[in-house]
């Protein structure tokens, strides 16, 4: 009888290395991370090994048969890190590596950290090791950051698309790979999400489905290095930034596959799916202002039954504010929601002022 391989995951103390690990089969299986102190724990051995250790590396793979490599946070040095941790594994005597690569990974690529990905592959397809690439589209869990603080996703990306995918289901695809990988020997999937939304669009679905106002206004390049120039970032960041808006504007990132669905038999999450409802409104109750932060947007607002509910306006910018007098009356949108005692509502916004 032949053993079961035995599987390293790394980057297990990230969101997609640390996805993959409750979608895996069971077989024996190895974590191999930077800190092991912060290791998701559970039943497998833990080695420690950052990708441009060398002597770590092959003491951490030797004995591991299929590894699950996540490409490394970006640094002027992953590549040469990822080299060498390729070269240790190869040493180690891995049979076959599946790694998270990026969508439309070339030595041209616009967005200039798909040029690394691509180099990567190169370095894997040259290790004689068996390879499968996740070439990731851009994670669809990231898009709503974009907006920051102010809710306004800036970036030369024109009308260009987009169809990010949600690091669920790369964890999805990783696990269906690695539970029968010599299936998927030498292949390249191209993963997206299900749709290629321009930021406008993405912006709008954003508003609609959190409350939170969020927009897309286009940049040129120029403005582009300009607003991103006070960060103090060195120039090969800059230039990650700011392609990543470029690629989407260049129509790299337009394609929508059905591989996710073709390799898990589920579709993959869209971006409405993965963003937080806005609460669902039930009521509407006349109150009282108990107090209001003018600044801030928000306050305290007693209904007449004497119940005291914290409530704000959901956008201060919008014409329709301005700060609340204590005493005033106002109606207010209630959703319910259920705390530690079972039922209760909570105030949600302010919606007419009744003088
Ligand atoms: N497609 C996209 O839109 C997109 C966006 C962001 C990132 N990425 C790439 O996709 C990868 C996975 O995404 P994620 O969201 O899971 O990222 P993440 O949460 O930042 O996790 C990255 C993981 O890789 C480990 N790691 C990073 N550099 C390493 C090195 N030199 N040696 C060993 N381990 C290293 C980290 O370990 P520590 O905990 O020790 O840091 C962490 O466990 C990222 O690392 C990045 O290369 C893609």
């Amino acid at each position: 009888m032949t053993r079961a391989p035995v599987v390293a995951i790394t980057g297990a103390t990230g969101h997609v290395g640390r996805a993959v690990l409750p979608l895996l089969d069971g077989g024996p299986l190895r974590l191999v991370v930077r800190d092991p102190r912060r290791a998701p724990r559970g039943t497998w051995p833990v080695a420690q090994a950052s990708y441009g250790d060398r002597e770590a590396a092959v003491a951490a793979l030797t004995g591991v048969d299929v590894l699950f490599m996540v490409s490394g946070s970006e640094s002027p040095d992953r590549l040469d890190q990822h080299r060498t941790f390729v070269d240790a594994a190869a040493a180690a005597g891995v049979r076959h590596v599946v790694y998270t690569s990026f969508l439309g990974a070339a030595p041209d690529a616009t967005f200039t950290l798909a040029r690394d990905h691509w180099a990567t592959e190169e370095h894997l397809r040259a290790s004689g090791m068996a390879f499968t690439f996740l070439r990731d589209s851009f994670y669809l869990d990231v898009l709503p950051e974009f907006g920051g603080e102010e809710g306004v996703i800036r970036g030369p990306a024109g009308d260009g698309r987009v169809a990010a995918v949600a690091r669920a289901d790369v964890a999805r695809v990783a696990a269906t790979v690695l539970a029968d990988p010599e299936q998927h020997a030498g292949r390249t999937y191209d993963l997206t999400g299900p749709q290629a939304l321009t930021l406008t669009e993405a912006a709008r679905i954003i508003t609609e489905r959190t409350g939170r106002p969020t927009r897309y206004e286009e940049e040129t390049v120029e403005e582009a290095y300009a607003s991103r120039q006070s960060y103090g970032a060195p120039d090969w960041e800059l230039d990650a930034w700011v392609s990543t808006y470029t690629a989407i504007a260049a129509g790299e990132l337009a394609t929508v596959t059905d591989t996710v669905e073709r390799l898990t038999g589920t579709p993959p999450l869209s971006l409405a799916d993965l963003l937080p409802r806005a609460p669902e409104i039930q009521a509407r109750a006349r109150g009282t202002v108990a107090a209001w932060d003018a600044e801030a947007g928000f306050g305290h607002v007693t209904l007449s039954t004497g119940l005291q509910l914290w409530c704000h306006f959901s956008n201060i910018d919008a014409p329709g504010y301005r700060a609340l007098d204590v005493g005033e009356e106002v109606d207010v949108e209630l959703e319910s929601f259920e705390d530690q005692d079972g039922f209760s509502w909570r105030a949600v916004r302010v919606v007419r002022d009744p003088r």
